[in-house]
């Protein structure tokens, strides 16, 4: 994957990585804005479409990226990656890249729960897609079945993992990190379906919410990308 550390193709001081990396984020974010007009208008299967496959391609993207390039993003290799003052860095750049990071975990959770909410609040009248404003609550039962079960996914997983590559408290945190992630989504969903009971509600609320999150994480992105290639490039990069 060396070609990923050669110059870019935007002409910056950003490497092939970085460039390939704003690219996507740029398709991806104007995807999700037109997908959002379309639900808006009312054309709902377009909208469907667009943010199914549009989602699922950027979970894919952006995963497979980020273990190819083993999160190293020059930002967290440090202050040579950038070359401004350092109450620049201290409080501007770090400030934005965490906000950045904090949204991109929370988009991620955000894109796969609204799939599965997109799913189960549409039926159809006709052939017309339409959200559903019946009450679309998730049982006691429930929750604890999928918590159980991710729970035993992610126990076999680090035991697989352990025993061919070795135990290590690192990956513990991974695997541990990721049951709490699930306990902890499903724990303020709770609370949220008890707000909007309705599944079309919710899934009018949260998709805005989600929106906006895209839009503030296009912003952020492209404002490190902008602070690290263009305004102030530092050694690296
Ligand atoms: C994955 C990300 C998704 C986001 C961020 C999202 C967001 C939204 C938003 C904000 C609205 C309300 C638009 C408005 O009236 O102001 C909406 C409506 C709707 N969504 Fe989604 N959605 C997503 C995925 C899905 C999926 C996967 C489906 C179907 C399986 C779906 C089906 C619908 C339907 C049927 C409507 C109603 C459209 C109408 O009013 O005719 N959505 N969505």
């Amino acid at each position: 994957m060396d070609w990923l550390r050669e110059p870019g193709f935007f002409g910056t001081h950003a490497t092939m990585g970085a460039d390939l990396s704003q690219l996507m984020a740029t398709i991806f974010t104007t995807l999700f804005v037109v997908g959002w007009f379309k639900a808006r208008r009312g054309q709902a299967s377009a909208h469907h479409w667009l943010m199914f496959c549009g989602m699922l391609a950027m979970v894919g993207f952006f995963t497979a990226y980020y273990l190819f390039r083993q999160l190293g993003v020059l930002a967290v290799e440090g202050k040579e990656g950038f070359g401004g003052s350092q109450e620049l860095y201290d409080h501007v750049f770090v400030p934005i890249l965490v906000v950045h990071i904090i949204l991109v975990i929370i988009g991620l959770v955000m894109a796969i729960y609204m799939i599965i909410l997109g799913f189960r609040a549409q039926m159809f009248v006709g052939d017309r897609r339409q959200l559903n404003e019946r009450p679309l609550l998730t049982t006691w039962k429930r929750i604890g079945a999928i918590v159980g079960s991710t729970t035993a996914l992610a126990l076999l997983l680090f035991a697989l993992r352990g025993a061919t590559a070795g135990f290590s408290l690192r990956k513990f945190e991974v695997y541990a990190g990721l049951i709490i992630l699930v306990a902890f989504v499903l724990g303020i969903e709770t609370t949220i379906q008890r707000l909007w009971p309705s599944g079309a509600q919710r899934h009018r609320a949260l998709g805005l919410f989600t929106m906006v999150i895209y839009c503030v994480l296009f912003v952020t992105g492209t404002t490190t990308y902008t602070m690290l290639y263009i305004l102030y490039p530092g050694k690296i990069g």
